[in-house]
C-alpha cells in the first residue's frame, strides 16, 4: 500500500515535471537527422518525435556543443568517455550547460560537492583567500594548513570516530592521501622490523575496492580493468574478499598495513559488516599492523556522521583515515589522518608535496570540515535518506523485475539492477537528470548533502521517467 502511494507520487511530480519542460523542444535534433521528414517510416518519425521532446536530449552532432568538444578533444589523452553535454555553469544542486540547459545533479561531482555547487560561503572565502595568500610550499609556515589539520583531528574526536586521531597530513587528492597512508603503514613496518626478518612490507586490500591511480593506490585496488594496463603492480600486495573472515588468515606478522572502505562506493555501495572491521582491527593490533579506512567517497557527513565509521565502537576504530573530495567541496584537497602509533614512526622528510597543503587549499578545507561536521546537517542528512528510500520503495514495486535491492546510508545509495543502468543514465540525462553507475547494474546516488526533499522527489520522477 505504502508504496502504491509513493509510485503514485512518483507518477504526478513526474507528470509534473515533464509539462513544466515540455516548452523545452530540442532545437538541433530535426536538423541533426538531416533528412526530410517523408523519407522516414512511421517508426523512425516516433523515435525523432520522441528525442525531440526530451527537455535535454543529448546536443546533435551539429550543435555548438558538439562544434566545441570537436575542436578540443584533439588535445586531450583520451582518458575518459564523456556524454555530449558541456557544463559551464552550476548552483545548489543543479549544472547548466553550454546551450543553457538545466540538470538536476544526483551525482555532486562523484560524492564531492557535499554543500552543493558554488556555495557562497566558500566562492568568498576563495575569493578573500586569493587575494591574501594562496601558496608559499611547505617550507614555510602559514595560518591553515595546521588549523584545518586541528579541526580534523578535533571533529573526527567529537564525532565518535578514530578515538585515537592527534595529527593529519594535507596533500591534494584522494589518491595521494591513500599513497600517504600506504606510505605511512610501510614506514611502522620498517620500525617494528628494522633488520627485516619479517618481511613487514606488505598491504591487504579487499575485492571490489577502489583506492585510486596512483601505482601506490593503485597495487590496492584489484580491479583487472584498472591494475592490468599498468602491470606488474607493487610488490607486497595482497588482496581477500570484503566482509569475508577468511581475511583474517592473510593479516600476519609480515603485514604492514590494511586498507579498506567502511562503505565501498566505486564498487557498487557495499557497506563492510561491523563484527568484520572489529575483527580486522584485533587483528591487525595482534601483528602489529596499521589499519587504515578509506573515507575518501563515505565520509564527511555522507552517511549521516562526519565519518561512516564514527557510528563503529572503538574496537573498530583504525589507525588512519584518509579523505578528500568532499573536503574541498570541487577545490583539490585531501588528508591523512593518523593516531600516534603511526605518526610517532614518521620523522621530517618521510613524505612531502609542493602544493598539498597550501593556505589556500586549506581554508577551504577548513570551511567545508566546519560545515560538514554540523550537527544538524548530519540529521538532515539521515532523514533525506529516508526520502531517497522511499522513492526507491516506489521504483522497486513499479519495476520489480528491473530493481534487485537498495543499499546503502544517508546519502550514499545503491540500486542493484538486473541489467546494465546505461540506458536508463542516458534516458535521465536526456530528461535533465545526472545519476552515475557503481559496481556491477547498481546505480548509484551521491547527491549534494544540502538537497532537498522537492529536488529529491522532482529527481526520482525523472528518474521513474527514464525507466519506462
Ligand atoms: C574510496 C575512494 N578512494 C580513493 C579515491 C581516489 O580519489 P581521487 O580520485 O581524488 O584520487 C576515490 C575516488 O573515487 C574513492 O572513491
Amino acid at each position: 500500500m505504502a508504496s502504491r502511494v509513493v509510485s503514485r507520487s512518483i507518477r504526478s511530480s513526474m507528470r509534473a515535471h515533464s509539462s513544466q519542460l515540455s516548452h523545452h523542444v530540442h532545437r538541433n535534433y530535426a536538423s541533426a537527422a538531416g533528412v526530410s521528414q517523408s523519407s522516414l517510416s512511421q517508426q523512425e518519425k516516433e523515435a525523432i518525435q520522441r528525442e525531440a521532446s526530451l527537455p535535454n536530449s543529448d546536443p546533435a552532432p551539429d550543435s555548438q556543443t558538439a562544434r566545441v568538444v570537436n575542436e578540443q578533444l584533439p588535445y586531450m589523452v583520451p582518458t575518459y568517455a564523456r556524454p555530449p553535454p558541456m557544463f559551464h555553469k552550476a548552483e545548489g544542486c543543479y549544472l547548466w550547460d553550454i546551450e543553457n540547459r538545466r540538470y538536476l545533479d544526483f551525482t555532486a561531482g562523484i560524492a564531492v560537492n557535499g554543500l552543493g555547487h558554488c556555495d557562497p560561503g566558500l566562492a568568498k572565502i576563495i575569493s578573500e583567500q586569493s587575494q591574501m595568500l594562496m601558496h608559499t610550499s611547505n617550507l614555510y609556515h602559514n595560518p591553515w594548513t595546521g588549523l584545518v589539520s586541528k579541526t580534523l583531528v578535533e571533529k573526527t574526536l567529537e564525532a565518535g570516530g578514530m578515538h585515537t586521531a592527534s595529527k593529519a597530513f594535507i596533500c591534494n587528492s584522494g589518491s595521494e592521501a591513500n599513497e600517504a597512508a600506504l606510505k605511512f603503514a610501510r614506514k611502522v613496518g620498517k620500525s617494528l622490523d628494522p633488520d627485516g626478518t619479517k618481511h613487514k612490507h606488505e598491504i591487504l586490500s579487499f575485492t571490489n575496492s577502489f583506492h585510486g591511480r596512483t601505482m601506490g593506490s593503485l597495487s590496492a585496488t584489484p580491479n583487472p580493468k584498472y591494475q592490468r594496463p599498468f602491470a606488474p603492480m607493487l610488490p607486497g600486495f595482497h588482496y581477500a574478499t570484503y566482509n569475508d573472515p577468511a581475511a583474517l588468515d592473510l593479516i600476519t606478522p609480515s603485514t604492514a598495513g590494511v586498507i579498506i572502505e567502511p562503505i565501498q562506493g566505486e564498487g557498487g555501495v557495499w557497506i563492510a559488516d561491523p563484527a568484520f572491521l572489529r575483527a580486522l582491527r584485533a587483528k591487525c593490533t595482534a601483528v602489529g599492523a596499521v589499519l587504515i579506512y578509506d573515507e575518501i567517497q563515505s565520509g564527511l557527513g555522507r552517511t549521516g556522521n562526519l565519518w561512516a565509521h564514527a557510528d563503529l565502537p572503538i574496537e573498530a576504530h583504525p589507525d588512519i583515515v584518509t579523505t578528500a573530495k568532499a573536503l574541498g567541496n570541487g577545490f583539490p584537497v585531501g588528508a591523512t589522518i593518523v593516531n600516534d602509533f603511526v605518526a610517532g614512526k614518521i620523522v621530517i622528510g618521510d613524505h612531502g608535496t609542493t602544493f598539498g597543503g597550501n593556505p589556500l587549499a586549506c581554508r577551504v578545507a577548513h570551511y567545508c570540515v566546519t560545515r560538514l561536521a554540523d550537527a544538524g546537517l548530519q540529521r538532515e542528512v539521515v532523514r533525506k535518506g529516508e526520502v531517497f528510500r522511499e522513492q526507491f520503495e516506489g521504483l522497486k514495486a513499479a519495476f520489480p523485475e528491473v530493481v534487485k535491492e537498495i543499499r546503502g546510508k544517508g546519502l550514499i545509495l545503491g540500486l542493484q539492477l538486473d541489467r546494465d543502468p546505461t540506458p536508463i543514465v542516458k534516458a535521465a540525462r536526456e530528461r535533465g537528470l545526472l545519476v552515475i553507475t557503481a559496481g556491477t547494474n547498481t546505480l548509484r546516488f551521491v547527491p549534494p548533502l544540502v538537497i532537498s526533499d522537492e529536488e529529491i522527489k522532482e529527481g526520482m520522477a525523472i528518474l521513474a521517467d527514464a525507466f519506462q
